[in-house]
């Protein structure tokens, strides 16, 4: 096989075979496929596009270069969530201690924030004492005990989707379905888990702009997914404006406990109680409806919140904080930005928003870059809401008042403030099975 016959054959838009795809796989992991060929057949790929056979193939292969979970002692109970990124996004610390209090095993590896989105893993070392690399034989025990453990992604985990994934960000290839669905699906189905639960985010602030694109997406993924011999359900929801009112690390733990406790901000709460349904039927295989009238009871009778504190407990993390959110403490700088006009916020811009909460201190420009989990926006303005001049649109906190200024012109180019209600658009445009 040479590269080049390969390139030729993508070039003109013929099928390579599933040997050819995993020595393409390999030999790029291996630095024997130098990164101008590599980019040559991506941009091939860009164009022509992939069968889901040859999809299915280039997953299955970047799974399998590196490090992957067997999670097969939980039998068919595993399931995992996915987010495709979006600003506020703190719904796996609400549905995964959701679904563990109702059966359901959640072994879940998460990652670090980078650019405007954040991560899951910064987000629980808010707590104090939480351990996100236990060693593999904690984090089963963990699992088989106490139905629940987050940890974060190991260094050797599809190394060559990272690769690949670098190499995309430079040749202009990364909104390809084919290279977007292997990058995500690979990651996966390493995790090991047997029913995965994607959250498709759409808008401003999401991967994908368009609904449109994003069913082609998530259909995309469900296909893949099914041919991996997993049990997947992809929702396609709204990310036109962040999820709740809390961007920056402890601010949303705090939002996510106020979830579990029963209340919290209406979409966040709506969103979570979808992916949570679906998390449920899937792994215990059980109609829509059933499935969600456990995730509401899980919610009101309080078993979803003690199943956080058992978690957290178990990692290492001071569940005080939980009972007295105050505990997580307060920026030094809180400072409100008002409204210079009334009217009907017509829009808020996320990925601007998610962009200032980072000049804040919540985010990193770089990987090396630490966080101060406390800096971060509260932002009330929610489309089609009225505000009167003088009303506080959102709070910025942060240790850094010299970043305040950009951060405020940043918030306020983000919201835009009209005459007219914008139209009214689904939290949730829909479920893929
Ligand atoms: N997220 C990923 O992990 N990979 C992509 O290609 C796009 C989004």
């Amino acid at each position: 096989m040479r590269m080049y016959d390969l390139i030729t054959k993508k070039k003109h838009g013929e099928e390579l075979s599933d040997g050819e795809i995993g020595a393409l796989v390999r030999g790029y992991a291996t630095g024997k496929i130098p990164d101008y060929q590599m980019s040559a057949l991506l941009m091939a790929i860009y164009f022509r596009g992939m069968s889901d056979r040859e999809t299915t193939s280039l997953t299955v292969a970047m799974a399998e270069s590196g490090d992957t979970l067997d999670l097969s002692d939980f039998g068919t109970l595993t399931v995992d969530k996915h987010s495709t990124g979006g600003v506020g996004d703190k719904t796996t610390l609400i549905v995964a201690p959701i679904a563990a209090s109702i059966g359901c095993k959640v072994a879940k590896m998460s990652g670090r924030g980078l650019g405007h989105t954040g991560g899951t893993v910064d987000k629980l070392e808010s707590f104090p004492g939480y351990d996100t690399s236990l060693s593999s034989d904690k984090f089963f025990e963990q699992v088989g005990r106490v139905g629940i453990s987050v940890i974060g992604q190991s260094g050797n985990f599809a190394p060559a989707d990272k690769l690949l994934y670098a190499l995309r960000d430079v040749t202009a290839t990364v909104d390809s379905v084919p290279l977007i669905t292997s990058s995500i699906m690979s990651k996966k189905l390493a995790a090991g888990s047997h029913s995965i639960v994607l959250d498709v985010k759409c808008g401003s602030g999401g991967f994908m702009k368009t609904p449109e694109d994003a069913e082609i997406l998530a259909e995309g993924m469900v296909r893949i997914g099914k041919r991996c011999g997993r049990n997947i359900a992809a929702l396609i929801t709204n990310m036109d404006n962040p999820l709740g009112f809390a961007i920056g690390n402890s601010l949303e733990v705090i939002e996510a406990i106020e979830v579990l406790r029963g209340g919290g901000p209406e979409d966040l709460r709506a969103v979570c109680v979808e992916l949570a349904t679906a998390m449920v039927s899937l792994a215990l295989e059980l109609p829509e409806e059933e499935a969600r009238a456990r995730v509401l009871n899980a919610l009101s009778s309080g078993a979803a919140l003690d199943m956080l504190k058992v978690w957290i407990g178990a990692q290492g993390g001071d569940i005080s904080y939980i009972d007295d959110t105050s505990k997580f403490g307060r920026s030094t700088y809180n400072h409100e930005v008002r409204a210079s006009k009334s009217g009907y916020i017509s829009s808020v811009n996320a990925e601007a928003v998610g962009i200032a909460s980072v000049t804040l201190g919540a985010g990193r420009a770089s990987k090396e870059d630490s966080i101060d989990h406390k800096a971060g926006i509260m932002l009330y303005a929610k489309p089609c809401a009225w505000v009167n001049e003088g009303d506080v649109l959102a709070t910025l906190s942060t240790e850094n008042d010299s970043a305040l200024k950009a951060a405020e012109e940043a918030v306020r180019g983000a919201i835009v403030i009209s005459s007219v209600c914008p139209e009214k658009k689904p939290l949730v445009y829909k479920t893929v099975y």
